[in-house]
């Protein structure tokens, strides 16, 4: 059986529902991962999770040591990710609360550490990238959900920006004429990382709030607590569904 781990995003903090066997904090060549990484069983199936910024959660977007996460990840074993991430929505399935697996993103980020393959310890390394979230995963969690009665995108365009601010309307209005149809803060350079060591990585995106400038006013943070909350109940029930589903081979 292959080893699964899912990465926990604003909301998602804490697994519900997970046993916990084993807490370890990991040093790695790239610095301290974001977190424990926590052992156990979620419905009886084992996982390893990963509080993405911090428990509690302190570390923002631009800071957190993505490198060092999925190292550590990949140390213990891990060859599947499932991360949970909260997105704004731009187009018009994305309505705040709602859930999509995307099939493809846009990197908006800058100075992120993007790679493992710098430094003398690795020959330059092209990942091929075409498809950036493993299809074998997203077919699971797209199955997942049905089974589970949730209502999921089945694809979308994730943009990734730099944060930690939210967008102007404008940077919005430029993300959906190039395809966008939710945006994030924490996709990037994530999924590139775990394609460089060869882990299968997809994305639940939970829409927290709608960009701005999709709807009247300015984003709230109670706006986005309060979406999230919702989403995440669903988030949980799917991440259910989806490690039954399977023996853990994608
Ligand atoms: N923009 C970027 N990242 C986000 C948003 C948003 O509106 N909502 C949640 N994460």
């Amino acid at each position: 059986m292959s080893k699964l781990a899912f990465i926990g995003g604003t909301g998602l903090t804490q697994l519900g529902g997970l046993v916990i066997n084993k807490r370890e904090h990991l040093s790695t060549p790239y610095g301290a991962p974001s977190a424990e990484f926590i052992s156990g069983e979620f419905n009886g199936r084992p996982v390893v999770f990963l509080a993405r910024h911090g428990n509690p959660h302190t570390i923002a977007p631009h800071k957190i040591n993505y490198r060092a996460n999925i190292w550590g990840l990949k140390q213990l074993g891990v060859e599947n990710i499932v991360a949970v991430a909260a997105v704004g929505g731009i187009t018009e399935a994305m309505v705040p609360a709602h859930i999509a697996i995307p099939d493809q993103l846009i990197d908006y980020t800058y100075s992120r550490q993007q790679t493992f393959f710098e430094d003398a310890n690795y020959p330059v390394t092209h990942i091929d990238f075409t498809f950036p979230y493993s299809p074998a995963l997203r077919n699971v969690l797209i199955a997942a959900a049905a089974t589970a009665g949730i209502t999921v995108s089945p694809k979308a365009t994730y943009g990734c920006t730099q944060g930690p601010r939210l967008e102007t309307i404008a940077e919005i209005t430029r993300m959906e004429r190039d395809g966008c149809d939710m945006v994030g803060m924490t996709g990037m350079p994530e999924a590139a990382l775990a394609r460089e060591l060869g882990m299968n990585y997809a994305s639940v995106s939970v829409v927290a709030n709608w960009a701005a400038g999709k709807s009247e006013g300015e984003i709230t943070m109670t706006e986005i607590e309060q979406n999230l909350h919702l989403g995440m109940e669903n988030t949980a029930q799917l991440l259910q569904a989806f490690i039954t589903m399977t023996d853990g081979d994608y």
